[in-house]
């Protein structure tokens, strides 16, 4: 039976409610974050727990409970799924309190957790790259909080799914590329991998960090700046990374085709390594 996690409970998911005033329903007024396992190992906790402290400060949201306590409160949530590999979904909102635009004093932050199974792209879509279209930069100027107000990246991915595409990648008025609904972006020209730099203008993703420094480990020459659709469109290569995806390419921005290459593919076959060291259960001697 699936179970979540409600505000100290382990619940059967089909049980697993919150109350209608919570603020995560009203205005929003919470963040998330989506951590992946394997073999029931977390991947880059740590992290996701930074970053996590980050968009509560920045929020002026308390802490549930301590790092300890809620990683204490996670391992037992997948324990209690038969997932060996899942999606982990926390979310904390500003508790439930009579609807009013100010913070209420006396509320209780609330926090609710699901798991998943770890649905990746198919191995078609690793080995060809997926196509990608793009859409207006219509979010906030906060975007390096992981907020739960998702409504423009959701209207962008829906489009991409419309026009059969994996992903919509913002594009500012300017023509910068921003990233993409849910997840990070990057072009290759001349073996160097191009990225926004961390910024408010993008959600600092934990894979990014992780790619990056692989890249470093591995000599991939690195330029963090702002990149253009007409750059992206003349690239050599074309990729993008986030937790459920990992790292996959790109082989067609908005109808027009980007050439694949060796340096995703090589990026791809080192986060694997990645991933699967973290993964791999421990050996009984
Ligand atoms: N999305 N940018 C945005 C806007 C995102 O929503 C995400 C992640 C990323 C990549 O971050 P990370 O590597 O830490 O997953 C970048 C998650 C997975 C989601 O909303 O489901």
């Amino acid at each position: 039976m699936r179970i979540s996690y409600v505000n100290g409970s382990f619940i059967p998911h089909e049980q697993a409610t919150i109350h209608i005033d919570d603020r995560g329903t009203d205005f929003a007024d919470g963040v998330y974050e989506v951590i992946a396992y394997k073999n029931r190992k977390l991947i880059d906790l740590e992290p996701h727990f930074a970053r996590l402290k980050n968009s509560l400060a920045f929020l002026h949201l308390a802490e549930p409970m301590n790092s300890n306590t809620l990683r204490t409160t996670i391992n037992t949530l997948i324990g209690k799924n038969k997932i060996d590999d899942g999606l982990l979904y926390l979310r904390i909102t500003r508790g439930v309190a009579e609807r009013a635009h100010p913070f209420p004093s006396d509320t209780k932050t609330s926090l609710v957790m699901t798991v998943k199974e770890w649905k990746k792209p198919s191995d078609a879509e690793y080995t060809n790259g997926v196509k990608v279209i793009t859409h207006p930069e219509i979010r906030w100027a906060w975007r390096h909080i992981k907020s739960i107000c998702l409504l423009p990246n959701i209207m962008a991915k829906q489009k991409a799914a419309d026009l059969n595409a994996k992903e919509a990648w913002f594009v500012e008025k300017d023509g910068t590329i921003t990233e993409g609904s849910s997840s990070n972006v990057y072009i290759v020209k001349n073996g160097i991998v191009i990225t926004q730099p961390e910024s408010n203008d993008i959600l600092g993703g934990i894979t990014r960090k992780t790619i990056l420094n692989l890249a470093q480990e591995n000599n991939i020459k690195i330029d963090e700046r702002k990149f253009t659709l007409t750059e992206a469109i003349s690239a050599d290569e074309a990729f993008m990374t986030s937790t459920s995806m990992g790292i996959i390419a790109v082989n067609e921005i908005d109808g027009k085709k980007i050439p694949l290459g060796t340096t995703a593919r090589r990026l791809q076959g080192l986060y694997e390594s990645y991933v699967n060291a973290i993964g791999e259960l421990p050996q009984i001697n």
